[in-house]
């Protein structure tokens, strides 16, 4: 067989640390495949701007490229809905898997997008999209699909955690501590994502969708952001034991017509004594309780290029691997379809 060819929509920060780390690992990655990795394309909207990439391969037609016969998967990390998801359905179309690291698409669409991917025959993975280089989504779907999950616990956005982990260190306020993360390249382009907890809304959704094997969008999720947090709560938490976080909860709840699932997004103080209290910086973790498993936690890196890419690569490989032993790639079937809870109001206490 030939070269595996991939085509990169995007060449922002995740898009040029995939473009780096895949043109350096090349042989590497080709041997774990079994076939040679190159890159066909990376599609852009201003060439100019993109100097270190070699010319040959910008295009500002991402359409074309997707479509192009020689192409075999897709690598989209353009981020936002269009013209991703556009670009996506084409693919799909054109009988190309992708890999994406788009959660605010993924939590709009998903359903819609597996069954384009699956009426095509082709993979969509997204490990990328949830808590960066943290292996997640596969764990979800995989290691711990045999039991029953509770509930999931999550910081998820970088973002926010390293705004409240430098105003519990040093007492700064926000706006000093958000100006920090932008400088850090943490936060999106629009922070509001990331500060009114849309980014890790759309991270809780598709958390909860594979955790409990129920589409949930990001428009089921309630949640309010950590603008309105001051310097003096967060002091006044630590008085109490107790350290401010923005999480993302998914709960399954018991109910006597049936389970349902509960999701939500927000500030809450988790006692210090809590592992994912000491999550500082920009990190992310996910804690997850199991029926049969317990507890378990995962930890690492949330945001920036290369952890993301590394979550991007490793999908890359999964879906090369599978198209070329025929494996179907992660599907949507049997969903349970519990019901999904509007929430009232928010506990202030984790
Ligand atoms: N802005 C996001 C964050 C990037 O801070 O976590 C990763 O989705």
């Amino acid at each position: 067989t030939g070269p595996l060819k991939v085509a990169l929509l995007g060449c922002g920060t995740v898009g040029s640390a995939v473009l780096r780390v895949l043109q350096g690992q090349a042989d590497e990655l080709g041997a774990r495949i079994g076939r040679p990795v190159e890159v066909a394309g990376v599609a852009v909207r201003r060439p100019a701007h993109h100097p270190d990439v070699p010319a040959h391969l910008l295009t500002t037609d991402a359409h074309a490229l997707v479509t192009r016969d020689d192409v075999d998967l897709v690598v989209e990390v353009i981020g936002g809905i269009e013209p991703a998801r556009s670009l996506m359905l084409a693919a799909f179309e054109a009988g190309k898997s992708v890999v994406s690291a788009n959660k605010a698409l993924l939590a709009d669409d998903g359903v819609a997008l597996h069954a384009a991917a699956a009426k095509a025959g082709v993979d969509l993975h997204y490990e990328a999209a949830v808590a960066g280089a943290i292996p997640i989504l596969r764990p979800l779907r995989e290691s711990l699909v045999g039991d029953q999950l509770s509930r999931i616990v999550g910081i998820v956005n970088g973002t926010t955690n390293y705004i409240l982990s430098r105003m519990a260190e040093t007492g700064a306020g926000f706006g000093e501590a958000l100006a920090e993360a932008t400088e850090l390249g943490y936060a999106e382009a629009d922070p509001t994502a990331d500060v009114d907890g849309f980014d890790a809304a759309a991270k809780a959704a598709i958390l909860a969708s594979l955790a409990f094997h129920t589409p949930v969008s990001a428009a089921d999720v309630h949640r309010e952001g950590i603008s309105t947090v001051t310097a003096t709560d967060v002091a006044r938490a630590a008085e109490i034991g107790c350290t401010v976080k923005l999480l993302a909860i998914c709960e399954r709840v018991p109910g006597e017509d049936g389970d349902s699932v509960a999701v939500r997004v927000h500030p809450a103080m988790i006692p210090t004594s809590h592992p994912l209290a000491s999550v500082g910086g920009a990190f992310n973790a996910v804690f997850v309780e199991a029926e049969a498993a317990g507890q378990l936690m995962f930890y690492g890196q949330g945001a920036g290029g290369e952890p993301t890419a590394s979550a991007v690569l490793g999908d890359l490989v999964a879906v090369a691997r599978n198209r070329m032993t025929g494996a179907p790639g992660p599907g949507v079937t049997g969903y349970a379809n519990l019901a999904v809870r509007p929430m009232a109001e928010t506990p202030t206490r984790y």
